[in-house]
């Protein structure tokens, strides 16, 4: 049951519907005021009466029932208590019944949300830098997908560009096959920046002519070209794999070559590309930004234009309800000139493209400096992380067995988490230290206290898993129930406003509470009933940690 609409129901303001009362319905942080609370601030106006004499007034017509047990007024606040075993027994059956799809819905059904996220350069390191638009577009398709939405993962790979050319130039003068097989993307790294160390004019000229190469089909070119990309591939897929990343398609800036000229057409047509110093643009100055960079003197397209392109593609093929770009936020301006253009362009759809910005991640000896050379590799943190994950779970568990596998999954998880954690567009500086404690707020602290629940659980055994006809939740086992009935909805505010750091707190509240529960009250040496009940809590609280984890690409350990 919805709580706070079944409230919601029951108050009478003219002029407000009971959505919008729901929607006002808080869950005041001390408990003691009650289980959930109405600020009555906004009636006034409509009420000419002060927050107190309304709240007041409306606790006088809403009379206690079996769902709600007492209502009181206090400084302009309506305080609702509700009947603790009432909303214990709902929540917990609802969990059972729907296990691992606890906390979805259909909500979006029908609906088909394009996700454009990670987005790697071909043959150019994926560093940390990649860390957030991988995890948190990750997260928002796992998201959608559980609420009902059809997510489509792009990776509109950066494979296009006069870099190729240097790559192959670069190759011809020092490479050779079997070192490049064998070094991968490290060893095709290393050829580009030694051509743009060692670039004299002739190189450069040589390398434009190589891009021209590969751009009018030259065979040559065109395998060394798509040889690079399988080895970068090859690579990344690797890595999506251990942070359990998926995408739909992997169609590129490249793919876009032949659906560009159209777009051009259709922006002469409607008068609006002018030329610029011999260039194409569309002048954005009325909407106070720079132009938007269409063809280039020398007639080449720009990222803005393969972008234009893209979106009405995936317009064309995937009629999207929305279609988000998970970039980081120095690209905010490219968003808003080509999301303008479209609009320009008369496509009403132009207002469902969302920009995902987030902030920057940094390492905290502060080793981010692309231009020193000096790149962070995102698989040198995992696996760094996995390391520093094995000596810590070991520490607190010698005797565990399959330390490898643990490892993998609270390092992995400590790495997502520690990206996640933060609301999104806020810079952040990576430590190895802290989102590997067990004591903050971190994924091993979530992990440990499913290990710890999942023991709970193993000595048990055989119980019954029915409840007792006599039901008094202590208040520790009803802040626990309170927290499972709200996961369903922080799912959908991490939606609504593409959080999923709301999920990641979220997991980290109701493992305190759980813990808070766990040592306050005794489980398996309690009485019969209440041993039922505590163990059923237990196990709910398991499962919806569970699920609220994996919405963000982590697993949990059996043990710990
Ligand atoms: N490859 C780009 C970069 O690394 C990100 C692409 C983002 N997606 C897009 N449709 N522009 O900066």
């Amino acid at each position: 049951m919805d709580y706070k609409k079944y409230i919601a129901e029951k108050i009478k303001v003219g002029g407000v519907s009971a959505e919008e009362i729901a929607s006002s319905i808080a869950l005041p942080p001390n408990s003691q005021m009650g289980d959930y609370a109405l600020p009555c601030f906004r009636f006034a106006k409509v009420l000419r009466k002060s927050p107190a004499v309304i709240a007041e007034e409306l606790a006088k017509t809403i009379p206690a029932d079996g769902v709600i047990s007492e209502v009181s007024a206090v400084n302009g606040y309506l305080n609702f208590k509700i009947n603790k075993a009432g909303l214990a027994r709902e929540v917990l059956a609802e969990i059972s019944q729907k296990g691992e799809k606890y906390g979805s819905s259909d909500i979006g059904a029908g609906r088909t949300i394009c996700i454009d996220y990670s987005s790697v350069n071909i043959a150019k390191p994926f560093h940390i830098g990649h860390l957030s638009t991988t995890v948190l577009g990750s997260a928002l398709y796992k998201i959608f997908n559980f609420l009902g939405y059809k997510a489509v993962g792009i990776n509109h790979l950066g494979d296009y560009g006069t870099q190729f050319g240097k790559l192959i130039s670069a190759y011809k003068r020092w490479g050779n096959r079997e070192e490049v097989e064998k070094g991968g993307i490290h060893a095709i790294n290393d050829l580009y920046v030694r051509f743009n160390n060692e670039a004299d004019e002739d190189m450069e000229k040589e390398a434009r002519e190589y891009f021209r190469l590969i751009e009018s089909g030259d065979k040559e070119a065109n395998d060394l070209f798509e040889w690079f990309k399988k080895l970068t591939l090859e690579y990344v897929k690797k890595i999506y794999d251990r942070l359990d990343v998926h995408f739909d398609s992997y169609a590129g800036e490249r793919f876009y070559t032949d659906k560009m000229g159209p777009v051009i057409d259709e922006l002469k047509e409607k008068g609006l590309l002018k030329e610029s110093n011999g260039a194409q643009i569309v002048d954005l100055e009325p909407y106070g930004m720079p132009p938007c960079l269409i063809l280039r003197s020398d007639g080449a397209s720009l990222y803005a234009t393969r972008d234009i392109a893209a979106a009405i593609y995936r317009k064309k093929t995937y009629d999207f309800y929305k279609c988000l770009y998970v970039v980081a936020y120095q690209q905010n301006l490219h968003f808003r000139q080509f999301f303008k253009v479209l609009e320009l362009m008369g496509k009403e759809w132009a207002k469902d493209l969302v920009h995902v910005a987030y902030g920057m991640v940094s390492l905290e000896d502060g080793a981010m400096s692309t231009r020193k050379g000096k790149v962070v590799w995102l698989e040198d943190v995992i696996s760094k992380c996995v390391e520093k994950a094995y000596a810590v779970v070991s520490e607190k568990n010698p005797d565990l067995e399959n330390k490898d596998e643990i490892a993998e999954k609270v390092g992995i998880g400590a790495v997502i988490f520690g990206a996640l954690y933060n609301n999104k567009i806020k810079d952040i500086t990576f430590s190895y230290d802290k989102v590997l404690s067990f004591e903050g707020e971190t994924s091993v602290y979530v992990q440990y206290t499913c290990a710890r629940a999942a023991s709970v659980l193993e000595k048990a055994c055989d119980y019954a898993a029915v409840l007792p006809e006599e039901l008094n939740p202590t208040d520790e086992e009803f802040e626990v129930v309170k927290a499972l009935a709200v996961f369903p909805e922080t799912v959908l505010d991490a939606a609504d406003k593409y959080e999923p750091s709301y999920i990641a707190r979220y997991a980290v509240d109701l493992a305190q509470k759980f813990n808070k529960f766990y040592f306050d009250c005794k489980i398996l040496t309690a009485e019969a009933g209440v041993k039922d009940f505590r163990l059923e809590l237990t196990k709910a609280t398991l499962r919806t940690l569970e699920n609220a984890l994996a919405l963000l690409g982590i697993g949990v350990p059996d043990k710990m």
